[in-house]
């Protein structure tokens, strides 16, 4: 039997924890979900099941940020580096990510989450971007939180893609070079329109950004746990939250912005 994402009745919803504060939670949150690997070899399993109890994780971390308030989670599937992973595992996770997809877009669509896939697409299997552009469809007109799954995403790519686009534009005689700013730049990556990320949450310990979102995470606050990602439950994203609401954001002022 497939696990939904609604494991509970569809209106149940996880309350807010006592102490933390509604009016400042995070907008946006970013998650690199490392350590599958690691959770699995300490098991005694093969690597690939870390990534299908991460799926777990992914699906519990979305279903809280969703009840408790967040209005987009950002998660880091697969980088622009994971090709050079072992055949095999990487053939596991592209049909892991059609398996999930398949059988979650019902509990997508009824929790009105607003998913979409960030990348390069193209270089995916055919049935995958088929799915990708299914659900990315199906769940547009929803009103809830948006869910960006970044798959054969890199960091590096998104703006040499951007840089591509604008050069194209200029060239066209469409725009003035003394005309790009970082409004026009921000308006040509995957993530245009949306908020950048305030939290960016890497599990597993590891002190690093592996090409995520280089632009967008400028001002991110960082909170690194030794949590791996199969093991993030609420609690974890708890104490990323209250982590994140301890944090004085100054932007290069002097004073905490208000
Ligand atoms: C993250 O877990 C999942 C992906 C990169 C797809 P890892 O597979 O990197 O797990 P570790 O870091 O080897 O433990
Ligand atoms: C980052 O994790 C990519 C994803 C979580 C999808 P990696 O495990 O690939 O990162 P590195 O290799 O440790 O930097
Ligand atoms: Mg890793």
């Amino acid at each position: 039997m497939s696990r939904a994402l609604a494991t509970s009745s569809p209106t149940q919803r996880h309350p807010l924890p006592a102490g933390l504060d509604p009016a400042r939670l995070p907008a946006h949150v970013a998650v690199i979900m490392d350590g599958n690997g690691r959770w699995a070899s300490q098991r005694g399993l093969p690597r690939v099941m870390g990534h299908r109890e991460g799926v777990e994780a992914l699906k519990r971390t979305l279903r809280l940020c969703s009840d408790w308030g967040v209005g987009a989670l950002t998660a880091y599937a697969f980088s622009t580096e994971n090709w050079n992973r072992p055949g095999e595992e990487v053939r596991f996770l592209m049909a892991l990510f059609e398996r999930v997809l398949e059988r979650e877009i019902v509990a997508l669509e009824r929790e009105q989450v607003r998913i979409r896939f960030l990348g390069d697409l193209e270089a995916l299997p055919r049935g995958l971007q088929q799915l990708i552009a299914d659900a990315t469809a199906r769940t547009a007109a929803n009103t809830g939180i948006h869910f960006n799954v970044c798959t054969n995403y890199g960091g590096r790519a998104e703006l040499v893609r951007v840089a591509r686009r604008l050069a194209e534009r200029v060239a066209r005689g469409e725009l003035d070079p003394a005309a790009i700013d970082e409004g026009c730049f921000a308006a040509e990556l995957h993530t245009a329109g949306q908020h950048d990320p305030d939290l960016l949450i890497r599990t597993s310990g590891e002190q690093r950004i592996s090409n995520f979102l280089l632009w967008q995470l400028a001002y991110a606050e960082l909170h690194i746990t030794d949590v791996l990602w199969p093991d993030f439950d609420g609690a974890a994203l708890l104490q990323a939250l209250l982590d994140y609401q301890n944090r004085q954001r100054r932007f290069g002022r002097v004073e905490p912005a208000a």
